[in-house]
């Protein structure tokens, strides 16, 4: 039938310790290098590496259908495969990932709880506080919604994820940047042109714009380092969002209500221009280090030293 989700990442690190610790205070289950999410289940494997980088990507699919189309269109782009019932990987060279496509069951989530709002003329919450401020628990992210990378050659690596894997494109940024997805999300991998290979940032749903704020103010409780950008609302995708930077350097970002496109047909994919329009809809001024990051020089070194 069809690819339908981001099922699971690994990272490389070089502090590996830290950032898990990291992953778990952000509201991931920890088992030892392995997070999971409440929806996802495991969606994060953090492994050794001298620079931060992505080192896998896994997809869901379907059935085996779904494998031989991905296996017959990779081979058709000259890339090498390996495959076997259940899956099969390549390699991306320009960012250095490996992708593997699964055979998995779809994700399920429970709806979270509709709360009433007030809004002008027709107030819903009549003679009661809010109970977005009286929430007390832990934010527990959803599941992974998004992969944000960056790859020397911008264009071969999106004909593998489009024409390869089969990723369709949401958005554009002209030059910049492309929005792809394997589900009904508006993206799940965006792909942006970089000297050198990095992992820009992952992004992990939660329930609402309340639960952005309170991930992101309690992580920032005595580490205002770990600040990026937000609170904002993206305008390509809609979402509400807020970036922290982990132990790594790499950004986490918290998002909720992101578009959904159900049906291919009714969803008109636009060309933005580059602009900081394109990156948000409302927010604090755009950070330098989320158009390029501080550690940019340590990267490159590192690269060459491989
Ligand atoms: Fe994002």
């Amino acid at each position: 039938m069809a690819l339908h989700r981001l099922s699971s990442i690994t990272i490389g690190v070089p502090n590996v310790e830290d950032t898990c610790r990291y992953y778990a205070e952000f509201g991931l289950t920890r088992n030892g290098a392995s997070l999971s999410t409440s929806d996802g289940g495991e969606q994060l494997r953090i492994t050794e590496s001298p620079a931060r980088r992505l080192i896998e990507l896994c997809i869901g699919a379907d059935d085996p259908d779904d494998l031989a189309r991905v296996s017959d269109r990779l081979s058709r782009l000259g890339v090498a495969i390996e495959r076997d019932p259940t899956a099969v990987s390549a390699l991306e060279i320009h960012s250095g990932a490996r992708v593997v496509v699964k055979v998995l069951p779809r994700i399920t989530q429970e709806p979270a709880a509709m709360e009433p709002a007030n809004r002008p003329g027709c107030p819903q919450r009549r003679n009661g506080r809010a109970p977005a401020i009286l929430r007390q628990d832990h934010v527990r992210p959803r599941k992974l919604g998004h992969v944000v990378i960056g790859t020397p050659d911008a264009e071969a690596s999106q004909r593998f994820f489009g024409d390869g894997i089969g990723f369709k494109i949401s958005d554009r940024i002209r030059g910049l940047a492309a929005f792809m997805r394997c589900s009904t999300d508006h993206h799940n991998l965006l792909l942006q042109p970089s000297p050198v290979a990095f992992l820009h940032h992952t992004s992990w749903q939660v329930d609402d714009v309340d639960e952005v704020g309170r991930g992101a103010m309690t992580m920032l409780e005595g580490h205002p380092e770990r600040h990026v950008w937000g609170l904002g609302r993206h305008f390509i995708g809609s979402n509400f969002f807020w970036y922290l930077r982990d132990p790594a350097g790499n950004f986490s970002e918290y998002y909720s209500d992101m578009d959904s496109i159900t049906d291919d047909q009714l969803w008109t994919p636009g060309m933005w221009e580059p602009s900081l329009r394109a990156l948000y809809a409302w927010g604090p001024d755009v950070p330098p280090s989320m158009l390029e990051p501080d550690d940019l020089a340590d990267l490159m070194a590192t690269s060459h030293q491989g």
